[in-house]
């Protein structure tokens, strides 16, 4: 089975990039898993700190490697958004395969000093390290931040030397959650090239890549929910990301949670005699998964690279 690092070279190389999706129970962590079946694709699975306090790291490793086991695939648990050395240093005990510690709501010197510190743990346990440089708009649970601030090239190239992190998180204009942009949709990509100049062989991380597929949102409003507004990044920037730039993974969590919404809230509509949760969740796993399997085949085009 091909190793994390052999897609940090690879995805760089031939021109696709690595989807890292985030799962919060079995649902969505099957359904990631089938998608990524259905096109024979590598990909990341993320727990954020908020799904590590829901399920608890040891259920989340032994989920994690049954799945793995049963589908076959290089699949690689990672850690996502981890604010503290403490958590990340949990997660690398618990046998993550990489771990994201981001420090970019701290001062760039208090960044590099974290980062560092966490960079030395894990690579003694040849775990791999992503750092964030820069602060991405929109509000999670427990990542926020109101400014849009755009990772400055230089300071990348002397953030990466100064760590040693393996991967890094840039800002070019993307955010987490469903309203990413109010006026024309745009991502910095010369900010991008900048930076790949400064740091050629880091392989780079888009944080707040969903793309918000207007199918469900339309369904979610359709259904009874209230997410007037919501827009992504649209697809045609990610496969540039990864297909003519250094981006080698791709985070989506809430394309994940429309699709899950959107299956959900139609199911409860359409069934109120429904009392059997297998029967929502079933549907949301057949979307969700189909959802992935375009996003791996036709976005991020990795298809058949295991
Ligand atoms: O980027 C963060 C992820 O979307 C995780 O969100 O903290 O609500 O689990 P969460
Ligand atoms: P989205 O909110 O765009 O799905 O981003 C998820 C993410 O960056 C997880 O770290
Ligand atoms: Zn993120």
């Amino acid at each position: 089975m091909k190793s994390l690092s052999f897609y940090f070279k690879d995805a760089n190389k031939k021109g696709y990039g690595l989807g890292a999706y985030n799962f919060v129970n079995f649902e969505t962590l099957k359904a990631i898993c089938e998608g990524c079946k259905k096109t024979n694709s590598p990909a990341i699975l993320s727990v954020s700190e908020g799904a590590v306090s829901y399920l608890g790291l040891n259920f989340i490793k032994a989920m994690f490697d049954t799945a793995k086991k049963q589908y076959k695939l290089p699949l690689f648990l990672h850690l996502d958004h981890g604010k503290s050395y403490e958590i990340c240093k949990k997660a690398i005990d618990a046998g993550f395969d990489s771990v994201m510690i981001d420090g970019s709501s701290l001062s760039f010197d208090e960044n590099i000093k974290v980062t560092k510190k966490v960079c030395s743990y894990a690579h003694k346990k040849g775990i791999f390290v992503e750092a964030e440089l820069g602060v991405l708009a929109g509000v999670e649970d427990n990542v926020s931040a109101e400014k849009n601030i755009y990772t400055d090239p230089l300071n990348a190239k002397e953030f990466v030397e100064k760590t040693g992190c393996d991967t890094l998180a840039v800002a070019i204009g993307t955010s987490h959650g469903a309203y990413k942009f109010k006026g024309e949709q745009k991502l910095r990509f010369d900010i991008l090239k900048e930076i790949e100049k400064q740091i050629p062989n880091t392989p780079l991380v888009l944080h707040g890549a969903s793309s918000v597929p207007q199918q469900y949102v339309e369904e979610i409003n359709q259904y009874g929910g209230k997410i007037n507004g919501a827009v992504g990044i649209p697809e045609k920037f990610l496969t540039k990301a990864c297909t003519k730039h250094n981006i080698f993974k791709i985070n989506s969590d809430t394309d994940i949670r429309l699709t899950y919404f959107a299956k959900l809230r139609r199911s409860l509509i359409e069934k109120p005699e429904n009392i059997d949760l297998r029967k929502p969740n079933t549907l949301a796993i057949e979307e969700i998964a189909n959802m992935i399997a375009d996003k791996n085949s036709k976005v991020f085009k990795n298809s058949n690279k295991i």
